[in-house]
């Protein structure tokens, strides 16, 4: 029997030119690049320039997602933008990138989970395309947390970088067999008790300021590895697939020894593990886009690939989808 699959067409990503290494935070907080590589695994980060804004990086990500589909904007009836630091309170960035790209018709939105946040509206998405509210989706992931980062918090300002990923998607015709292209399937979870671990001191309706992001670090870490890896297992369960089926896993870049932590719980080897935390830093709801666009501009994730992306963000949040490339 046919049914409706979400099959990625293309990739595409955008950092901006300012890179901020380990060496230019020493000058800034009282780190060192030793802390930070061994216990994040990040060497350097990008930084948006002045007046340069989310829905920016959103626009370049979007447009180099869409010359490597082949798709005109024209042809693009859904934008999504995933993102917790928003140009502003409202309209949405998605509506800002909608009538940059010239795109007339269809809808736009954002999708607020933090750093789960691709994750969440490749799954919302998903499930909007199979229910036939639009043909085709621009799935952007897009940061600028440089902007609500408290510059004198070593703690967390070392952590974090600014960039957009973009994925364009289209509903397909198929068997709903496992070697078909498309999402196979995803789940989201969220526990807002956990809501006071990773968040930020500001917002319209409280201190009507963006305010700073604050995070016990240790908390979160803790609650990583095991959330990551049972929404994994949900997924292996409804699927009958194992971590030896995938060809590529492609997690949320917040923390290197979370990612290892995981890969090794899961029982994917380290070579089939997409890594860019070292490049780019966290990069929030950006970081598997980012990450996705690397991995197959260079050749390693290709047509035909099992691929399994992951994230865990503030809230807390996490989720996981599972596609065939
Ligand atoms: O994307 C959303 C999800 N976010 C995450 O996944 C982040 C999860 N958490 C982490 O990645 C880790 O907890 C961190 C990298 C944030 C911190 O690593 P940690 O091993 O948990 O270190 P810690 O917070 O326990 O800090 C250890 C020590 C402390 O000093 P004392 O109290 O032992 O004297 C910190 O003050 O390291 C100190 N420290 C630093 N030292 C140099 C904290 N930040 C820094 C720093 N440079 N930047």
């Amino acid at each position: 029997m046919s049914i409706l699959r979400t099959v990625v067409r293309g990739v595409g990503s955008y950092l901006p030119a300012e890179i901020l290494t380990n060496a230019d935070l020493v000058k800034i907080v009282d780190t060192s690049d030793e802390w930070i590589v061994e216990r994040t695994g990040i060497h350097a980060r990008h930084r948006a320039a002045p007046g340069e804004y989310t829905s920016d990086l959103a626009v370049h990500a979007g447009r180099a997602a869409l010359e490597h589909a082949g798709v005109d904007p024209s042809d693009i009836d859904l934008v999504v933008v995933a993102t917790a630091t928003p140009d502003h309170t409202f309209p949405s960035t998605a509506t800002e990138v909608q009538a940059r790209l010239g795109i007339q018709h269809g809808f736009a939105y954002d999708i607020q989970a933090v750093c789960s946040g691709f994750v969440y509206a490749l799954a919302t998405v998903d499930a909007q395309l199979k229910a036939g509210m639009a043909r085709r989706a621009l799935v952007i992931g897009a940061e600028t947390f440089s902007r609500i980062l408290d510059w004198t918090d070593r703690t967390t300002c070392v952590l974090f970088g600014d960039g957009a990923g973009a994925v364009v998607v289209e509903a397909v015709e198929s068997d709903g067999l496992v070697t078909d292209r498309g999402i196979l399937a995803s789940s989201l979870r969220s526990d807002g008790r956990h809501r006071d671990k990773l968040w930020v001191d500001g917002g319209p309706s409280t201190t009507q300021t963006a305010g700073h992001l604050r995070m016990e670090g240790k908390e979160v870490f803790k609650h990583a590895v095991t959330n990551l890896a049972d929404v994994i297992e949900v997924l292996f369960a409804e699927t009958g697939l194992t971590g030896a089926d995938i060809d590529w896993f492609v997690p949320h870049q917040a923390n290197r020894r979370i990612i290892d932590a995981t890969g090794r719980k899961l029982g994917i080897s380290p070579d089939k593990v997409v890594m860019t935390v070292q490049d780019h830093g966290n990069t929030s709801a950006a970081s598997i886009p980012l990450a996705l666009d690397v991995a197959v501009k260079d050749g390693r994730v290709k047509r035909g690939d099992m691929v399994m992306l992951e994230a865990m963000g503030g809230g807390f949040t996490w989720g996981a989808v599972l596609l065939r490339w």
